[in-house]
C-alpha cells in the first residue's frame, strides 16, 4: 500500500518514511499541502498521514480537499501534543483517526492496521461470496466468477453512498446493468434513472441535452425543454461513454456538479438540481486525462469509486450459465451440444456479453432442431481458431496482431480513427495493417 506522508519538516517525514518502508509500505513524501494534493491525485494513495500545522495550505484544508476528491482514502491527522480541539475538528472534517506528536511509531502501526482492516476486509473474497445473494438483487444478472463477485461487492458498497461511480469496461460487458443496480440499491431508487449516451449526441447539442433550453434559445428550440440533469433530479444520471464529452462541455458539467445547479440554454436563473452521477466508459479516462483529452479535475470528480468490469474472455467460466440465462430469457427449449458449447467457450467475444446474447438469439431462431450443434453456430464462431494460430512465430504474431486490431475496431464500432488512437498508431498504419491482415468488417 502507498502511504502519503505530508509534513513540512523533512526530519519528521524521513523518520516516518523510514519506519513505514521497513514495515513493507511504500512511502510517498510531500513537503506542502499543495504537493500533497498533487501526489494524492497522481499516485494510488491508500492512506494519508497528514501534519496539521503547515505553512501555506494547512492540514484542515488539505483534508477537506482530499475528502472531496476521494472520500474513501483514509486520512490520519497528526496534531500537536495536547491539542484536543484540533483533533476534534479534524475528525469532524472527516479524518479517520488522529495521532499526537511526537508520533509513537508502534501506536501508528496499530492504527494503520486497524484502518486497513476496516477498509479492506470487505474485499475478502470468501466473505463476499457469502454475503451476496444474486437472486435477491433488483436486477437479473449472472455473476459467477470471482471477478464479477468483486464487481458486485463494490457496487453494493458504493450504492448507498452519495459518491460518483465510474464504471469502466469494454463494450457489452454490462456497464448499464451495473449502473442500474447501483441506482436501485441507493436511497434514490424511487426517483428517476436517466441515461445519456454521450457518443450519440451531436457536438452542438450537448449543452441543451444536459441542461435543457428555453423556448427560442436557438433556431429549432420551439419549446422549452428540460435537460437530463433536470430530468434526473433526485435520482441518478448515467453519463454513458463519458469520454466522448467535448472539453468545453466538460468544463460546464464540472461547474454544474460543483455548484449543484444548472442553467438552461437561453435561461437566466440557475436552477438547483440534486443528481448522483454514474459515469461509464470503454476508454481509458486516466490516459485521456494525461494526454489532455479529458479534464483532469472532472476525471477526479467522476472517479471517486471505480468499478472495472472484466471482459467476458477473462471470465469464461460464466459462459455456460450465461447461455442458460439467455435461453431462458428467450423462452427457448434449445440445448447446446458439447461441441457447440466448447467452441463458444473458445471464442474471444470482442462484443462481450451482449455479443453472446445476440449470437444465441440468432442461433436459436435459425437452428434446424432444438439440439444446437457446431453447424448451427454463426461462421465467425464455428471457424474461430483461437487467439494463437498454429505455425511459425511470424504467423502466430500476425494472428495475435489481427485479433488485437479486430478487438480495438469492435470496441469503437469500427470507427477507424478511434481504434487507431486506442492502439496508439496512425489511421494510415491501421488501414495498411487491415489490408495486409485481410481484416474486413463482418456483417
Ligand atoms: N452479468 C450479466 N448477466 C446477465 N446479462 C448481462 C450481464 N452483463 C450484461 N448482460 C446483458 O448484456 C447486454 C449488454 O449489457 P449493457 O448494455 O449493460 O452493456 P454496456 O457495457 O453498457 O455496453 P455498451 O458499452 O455497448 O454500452 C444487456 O442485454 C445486458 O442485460
Ligand atoms: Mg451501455
Amino acid at each position: 500500500m502507498n502511504i502519503l506522508i505530508v509534513d513540512d519538516e523533512s526530519l519528521q517525514r524521513n523518520l516516518l518514511a523510514g519506519f513505514l518502508a521497513k514495515q513493507g509500505y511504500t512511502a510517498i513524501e510531500a513537503a506542502s499541502g499543495e504537493e500533497a494534493l498533487h501526489r494524492f491525485m497522481a499516485d494510488a494513495v491508500g492512506l494519508v498521514l497528514l501534519d496539521h500545522r503547515m505553512p501555506g495550505m494547512g492540514g484542515d484544508e488539505v483534508l477537506e480537499r482530499m475528502k472531496t476528491i476521494n472520500p474513501l482514502v483514509p486520512v490520519i491527522m497528526i496534531t500537536a501534543y495536547g491539542a484536543v480541539d484540533t483533533a476534534v475538528r479534524a475528525m469532524q472534517l472527516g479524518a479517520d483517526d488522529f495521532l499526537e506528536k511526537p508520533v509513537d511509531l508502534e501506536l501508528l502501526l496499530t492504527r494503520i492496521r486497524a484502518i486497513e482492516e476496516r477498509f479492506y476486509i470487505a474485499d475478502d473474497a470468501a466473505r463476499v461470496e457469502e454475503a451476496i445473494d444474486v437472486e435477491a438483487l433488483p436486477v437479473r444478472l449472472i455473476a459467477g466468477s470471482p471477478a464479477m463477485r468483486q464487481v458486485l461487492s463494490l457496487a453494493l458498497r458504493a450504492a448507498p453512498s452519495p459518491w460518483t461511480v465510474l464504471i469502466q469496461g469494454e463494450t457489452g460487458t454490462g456497464k448499464e446493468l451495473i449502473a442500474r443496480l447501483v441506482h436501485l440499491l441507493s436511497p434514490r431508487r424511487e426517483e428517476p434513472f436517466v441515461a445519456l449516451n454521450c457518443a450519440a449526441v451531436p457536438e452542438g447539442l450537448f449543452e441543451s441535452e444536459l441542461f435543457g433550453h428555453e423556448k427560442g434559445a436557438f433556431t429549432g428550440a420551439v419549446n422549452r425543454r428540460r435537460g437530463v440533469m433536470e430530468q434526473a433530479h433526485g435520482g441518478t444520471l448515467m453519463l454513458d461513454e463519458v469520454g466522448e464529452l467535448p472539453l468545453a462541455v466538460q468544463a460546464k458539467l464540472l461547474r454544474s456538479l460543483q455548484e449543484q445547479t444548472i442553467c438552461r440554454v437561453g435561461g437566466e436563473q440557475p436552477i438547483p438540481v440534486d443528481v448522483r452521477i454514474v459515469a461509464a466508459t470503454n476508454r481509458n479516462l486516466k490516459q485521456m486525462a494525461a494526454d489532455g483529452d479529458f479534464r483532469e479535475d472532472l476525471y477526479f470528480r467522476l472517479n471517486v469509486i471505480k468499478i472495472e468490469i472484466p471482459p467476458l474472455r477473462r471470465r469464461k467460466e460464466e459462459i455456460p450459465e450465461l447461455i442458460r440465462f439467455f435461453l431462458a430469457k428467450l423462452d427457448s427449449r434449445a440445448v447446446l451440444d458439447d461441441q457447440a458449447l466448447q467452441q463458444l467457450t473458445k471464442y474471444h467475444f470482442p462484443g462481450n456479453v451482449r455479443e453472446l446474447e445476440h449470437i444465441l438469439q440468432r442461433t436459436v431462431t435459425l437452428a434446424r432442431s432444438p439440439r444446437i450443434g457446431l453447424r448451427d453456430l454463426p461462421p465467425e464462431i464455428r471457424d474461430y481458431r483461437g487467439p494463437v494460430a498454429e505455425g511459425d512465430l511470424v504467423n502466430r504474431l500476425a494472428e495475435i496482431e489481427r485479433q488485437l486490431l479486430i478487438e480495438a475496431l469492435e470496441r469503437h464500432q469500427w470507427v477507424q480513427t478511434k481504434a487507431a488512437a486506442d492502439l496508439g498508431i496512425s489511421e494510415r498504419v491501421l488501414r495498411y495493417k487491415m489490408e495486409r491482415l485481410e481484416i474486413v468488417k463482418r456483417k
